[in-house]
């Protein structure tokens, strides 16, 4: 399944994988595959240190980053002013399931509020990545032609995101080297346009421009489809979070709400972070979707709402609250590999689909 992006960018097959685990994002781009480091969690010093970690674990093969910069944030990381801003509805919301599930206090801010996104601590990390010795720098969310030109100056390769044909056209703008067409089917942050329906609409619209597929890639198959509708490789979340490089990541609450994960046990919810967001379902976007519910608040104001509690099911263990973000390909996933089967898998079950395609030919000759 060699495409002309293994050659450009040194890679053996067309598999770039997205971990918030420095252990995973090293495993992929170990295994041959393009490991991308999710890193818009951390702050500037943290960044520094993982992507020295990664470098030394991969030496010169090469490794990307992915930031998220949602163009409406605050200035500052000033969480008593987003505090002041709640709605009083909206707070009592939130004790309302803190009581109905005994959820305890937590013993520190959660993930979501250990800092407050803003364009001060977004300033930080665009410095500490373009300063970093990373190869590539991918945008998830928002793609400022500014940032772009930060990191093209300093020869890192360049990609963005996009689930709709408009914010593709604004990553071609901005001079990005590379697209991911990212479907509905997706873990995490996600649209509206299903995979199917998207990838060739972008494909067409980026002429030289490489696109690579995302969202439901859990197979080979999916990767020889990505293929055939024209992408260069693809880009894959949620496969990697069932590995075992990826466990000490999760609760056991969380492992087991993706090992227990069907197809169709997972939601876009609002509830996480104020954006639609694929997860598993719970008690928590079951709760949500209520109709006494009321609609989250904008990120990162939501952020500011649920950011301890979702720290709190966590830590005291709260098993109906407790979900994880996940596409629908996690159907395809119920126990833990190591990445390097994970990968050895994809591209057998692959390389097999590819060959099908040739013999199709030879009998339609
Ligand atoms: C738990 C989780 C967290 C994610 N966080 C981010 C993120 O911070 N930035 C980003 O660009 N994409 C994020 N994604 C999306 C991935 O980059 C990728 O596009 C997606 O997982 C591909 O679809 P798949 O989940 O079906 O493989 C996340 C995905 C998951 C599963």
């Amino acid at each position: 399944m060699k495409t002309e992006l293994c050659e450009r960018f040194g890679i053996d097959v067309p598999i770039f994988g997205f971990s918030h685990a420095v252990e995973v994002v090293s495993a992929v781009t170990n295994a041959g595959g393009y490991g991308v480091y999710g890193a818009t969690r951390r702050l500037a010093g943290e960044i520094t240190d993982e992507v020295n970690a990664i470098r030394a674990a991969v030496g010169d093969r090469p490794f990307g980053l992915d930031l998220v910069i949602p163009n409406k944030v605050p200035e500052k990381n000033d969480r008593d002013e987003l505090e002041r801003m709640v709605p009083d509805a909206h707070r009592s919301f939130v004790e309302g399931i803190e009581a109905k599930y005994s959820v305890p206090k937590p013993s520190e801010p959660g993930m979501r509020t250990r800092f407050i996104r803003s364009e001060e601590i977004q300033d930080e990390q665009i410095a500490a990545v373009a300063a970093s010795d990373v190869n590539m720098v991918a945008l998830g969310i928002g793609c400022p032609p500014e940032v772009i030109e930060i990191m093209k100056a300093q020869g890192k390769t360049t990609v963005a995101l996009v689930g709709q044909e408009r914010h593709a056209a604004r990553a071609l703008e901005a001079g990005v080297d590379l697209l991911v067409a990212q479907g509905y089917d997706a873990g995490g942050h996600t649209g509206q346009v299903g995979t199917f329906s998207l990838v060739p609409r972008i494909v067409d619209m980026a002429g030289n421009v490489p696109v690579l597929a995302a969202g439901g890639v859990a197979t080979g198959r999916h990767i020889a489809a990505a293929l055939a509708l024209g992408a260069q490789g693809v880009w894959i979340g949620t496969a990697f979070l069932m590995t075992e490089e990826y466990k000490s990541h999760l609760s056991p609450g969380e492992l087991a709400a993706l090992i227990n994960a069907q197809t169709t046990d997972t939601v876009i919810s609002r509830a996480e972070s104020g954006k639609p967001f694929r997860q598993t379902r719970s008690a928590w976007s079951e709760e949500w979707a209520t109709p006494d519910a009321p609609q989250p608040l904008s990120h990162p104001l939501h952020d500011v709402l649920v950011g301890d509690i979702l720290g709190a099911i966590i830590e005291h263990d709260i098993r109906p609250l407790q979900h994880y973000g996940a596409g629908q390909g996690i159907g395809w996933f119920d126990t833990l590999r190591p990445v390097k089967e994970v990968m050895d898998g994809l591209v057998r079950d692959g390389d097999a689909a590819l060959a099908r395609f040739g013999q199709l030919k030879g009998v339609a000759a």
